[in-house]
């Protein structure tokens, strides 16, 4: 009883300071236990209508993540002046916010006020590489909403361009490893570029180079093909591996011959352990999968500011 007492004492005092719990896989199981279900089932009505609902969800979790933490921004709409991330310049491919919306709408009916819009999103994104025919896993879960959301943030996101040393600095500022940058490139299992993304590589490479050497000849051409120097096809681009919609290790054995989309990739084969690890996860399917699970829990765990269960995933309360 004491304990209590001093415990609710010091939550009233540092109410602000109080430490941000750590996510665990139970944590809304007496809060809102049907919770999974509700998420998975928006996920799979969204998916039959649109093929494309998978990589958007996908995408968009590492968007989140990758700015403040994953607590949400990414939902927010812009307001006032203030321009939100998904208005901000590599928004190209951010899509499918509905199935987001529908979930909510779902949970919030079950159980009002409880469950966060980056819980949601952390669990449509596991739903939508399971429902690809990729892995599944459990997600921790007690991610709290941010309240703030600036479109000049997305220049924090690493650029198709990058190479191996700027990726690994992107990575290991938000305690990623080289072999989390390995098995998460692996989402590029799933969906689809524009031309913008890659078309550093196929015209005008450098001075000397019209196209990049490392990228395989046949390959390059399909790709000036579908994305001419003036391109004004809206839209235009290419799929991200061979099996766009299924989540498998494709991407790999695609990299390794040159077949593969962006600068970012490519790099993976520039340093001797992140190109042994693309052979490993292009041999064994499950080697990937394995280390894409650990990989996700990691990057889906990097904590935000978040404070709030906003009640409406696109405005804060
Ligand atoms: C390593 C750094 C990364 C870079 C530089 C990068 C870059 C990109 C770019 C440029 C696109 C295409 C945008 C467009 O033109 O439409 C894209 C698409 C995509 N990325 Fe990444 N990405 C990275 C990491 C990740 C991670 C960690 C994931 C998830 C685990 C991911 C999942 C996806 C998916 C699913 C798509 C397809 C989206 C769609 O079709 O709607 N990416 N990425
Ligand atoms: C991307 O940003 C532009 C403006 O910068 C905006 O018109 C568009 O709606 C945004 N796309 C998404 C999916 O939010
Ligand atoms: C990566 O690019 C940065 C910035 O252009 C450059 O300073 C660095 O030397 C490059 N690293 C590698 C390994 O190419
Ligand atoms: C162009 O790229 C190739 C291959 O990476 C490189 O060998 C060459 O030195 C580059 N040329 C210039 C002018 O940077």
């Amino acid at each position: 009883m004491a304990a209590v007492v001093a415990l609710i004492f010091a939550l009233a005092m540092f109410p602000v300071s109080s430490p941000v719990s750590a996510l665990s896989s139970n944590y809304y199981s007496k809060t809102c236990p049907k919770l999974e279900t509700a998420v998975t089932n928006a996920v799979k009505k969204a998916m039959k209508n649109h093929k494309t609902v998978p990589a958007a969800l996908l995408r968009m979790h590492f968007h989140d993540c990758f700015i403040r933490g994953c607590d949400a921004s990414v939902l927010l709409e812009s307001k006032g002046k203030n321009t939100a991330e998904k208005d901000g310049p590599p928004n190209i491919s951010l899509h499918a916010f509905y199935v987001i919306d529908n979930a909510k709408k779902a949970v919030e009916a079950m159980c009002p006020g409880v469950v966060s819009c980056a819980d949601i999103l952390a669990l449509s994104a596991r739903d939508a590489v399971a429902l690809s025919g990729g892995p599944t896993w459990d997600v921790p879960k007690g991610r709290k909403d941010g309240r703030i959301s600036k479109a000049t943030d997305t220049r924090q996101l690493p650029a198709p361009t990058f190479n191996i040393s700027q990726l690994q600095q992107s990575f290991s500022q938000r305690g990623l490893s080289m072999a989390d940058l390995v098995a998460l490139s692996g989402g590029h299992s799933l969906g689809f570029s524009h031309c913008s993304s890659f078309q550093n590589r196929i015209h005008n490479f450098n001075a000397t180079l019209d196209i990049d050497p490392s990228i395989s000849p046949s390959f390059a051409t399909s790709l000036r093909h579908v994305c001419p120097a003036h391109n004004k096809v809206k839209n235009a681009g290419a799929t991200l591996d061979s099996s766009t919609t299924v989540f498998d290790n494709a991407y790999y054995k695609l990299l390794l011959p040159g077949k593969s989309l962006f600068s970012s990739d490519q790099s993976l084969l520039t340093t001797p352990k992140t190109k042994a690890l693309v052979s490993k996860f292009a041999r064994s399917k499950s080697a990937f999968e394995n280390a894409f699970v650990q990989s996700m829990i990691r990057m889906s765990s990097i904590t935000g500011g978040g404070q709030e269960i906003r009640l409406d995933c696109r405005r804060v309360n």
